[in-house]
């Protein structure tokens, strides 16, 4: 039996989406107010989901304990309570988006859930109540 399963993390973190090359008002017109030059803070939250079988002896597609263990480890701890943009090891040099996040956080999490002997099935990143992306590794 195929299944999907998720795990939900959260995260609070600071950010500044702005490229260089513009100025602060062409920032703030396409970046809206995530281009506060002083930074600002979201909470995210943070949605892993895998996809396996059902492994008959134990009635689990995967370990919800170990998954949330490899979340914390290779993405959250990172994040949390940290700078995306000037802090996050995996972010630098990429625009602090919430489509940026959720491609790094698919490539810090694939290799590691794999090992687990399941696969990544998507990254969905709540950044506001209202806006979030969806990641299928494509
Ligand atoms: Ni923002």
């Amino acid at each position: 039996m195929k299944m999907h399963i998720t795990r939900k993390e959260r995260f609070n973190a600071a950010h500044r989406l702005y490229r260089e090359d513009y100025s602060d008002e062409k920032n703030l017109e396409v970046f809206g107010k995530c281009s506060n030059p002083n930074w600002h803070g979201h909470n995210y939250d943070l949605y892993v989901t895998v996809a396996g079988e059902v492994n008959p002896e134990t009635g689990f597609v995967i370990n919800l304990k170990q998954l949330s263990k490899i979340i914390r480890e290779y993405v959250v701890n990172k994040l949390d309570h940290k700078n995306i943009n000037l802090e996050v090891d995996f972010m630098q040099g990429k625009l602090a988006s919430t489509e940026n996040i959720a491609i790094a956080i698919w490539n810090e999490l694939e290799k590691p859930v794999n090992e687990l002997d399941a696969k990544l099935h998507s990254i969905k990143i709540y950044e506001t109540e209202n806006n979030f992306v969806e990641y299928f590794g494509e």
